[in-house]
């Protein structure tokens, strides 16, 4: 996992004084915090946490009630396969099963090592007429079929290697 660096921290503190070190604004200061670094640092709980004057325990509680939050990094390009009841009839999972062996990720293990990737299962994205569906951080596939996947990743690889 990657360090918080002093610089980032900083950002942490920008975050704060913007909602006015207030503790009622601990969601969205938790929600910026989660944008910036695309998860939730512990380093970074543990100085909202000092710096509000609450403890730790209780901003990680927070943070870890809400399914909203994610507590370790996620990749750069956040795949989220549609696994509700229409795209399940139309065949997810063998988009899901086909990203998990491309990519070397499972469900308990969402993000390649190199955290270029995060492979996540969600329930209807209500776009149920365009099923199977798939997004890419916030593009989005309909009618996707497990080599259709793969491609898009190959694609997404190819440009950042550009
Ligand atoms: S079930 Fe997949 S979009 Fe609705």
């Amino acid at each position: 996992m990657a360090a918080v660096t002093d610089e980032e921290m900083a950002v942490v503190d920008t975050i704060l004084e913007k909602y006015g070190l207030s503790e009622s604004k601990l969601i969205p200061i938790l929600a910026e915090i989660q944008e910036h670094f695309r998860y939730v640092p512990t380093k970074a709980m543990a100085h909202v946490a000092q710096k509000l004057g609450v403890p730790a325990a209780k901003i990680y509680g927070v943070a870890t009630f809400y399914a909203h939050f994610a507590l370790e990094p996620k990749g750069k390009f956040v795949i989220k396969v549609c696994d509700g009841t229409a795209c399940h009839v139309k065949g997810s999972t063998k988009i899901i099963d086909a990203l998990y062996e491309k990519l070397g990720v499972n469900a308990e293990s969402k993000t390649t090592k190199d955290q270029l990737f995060t492979v996540e299962t969600v329930s209807c994205l209500g776009a149920c007429g365009l099923a199977p569906v798939m997004l890419v951080n916030e593009d989005v596939y309909g009618q996707v079929k497990a080599d259709k996947a793969a491609e898009i990743v190959d694609s997404i690889i190819e440009a950042e290697k550009a």
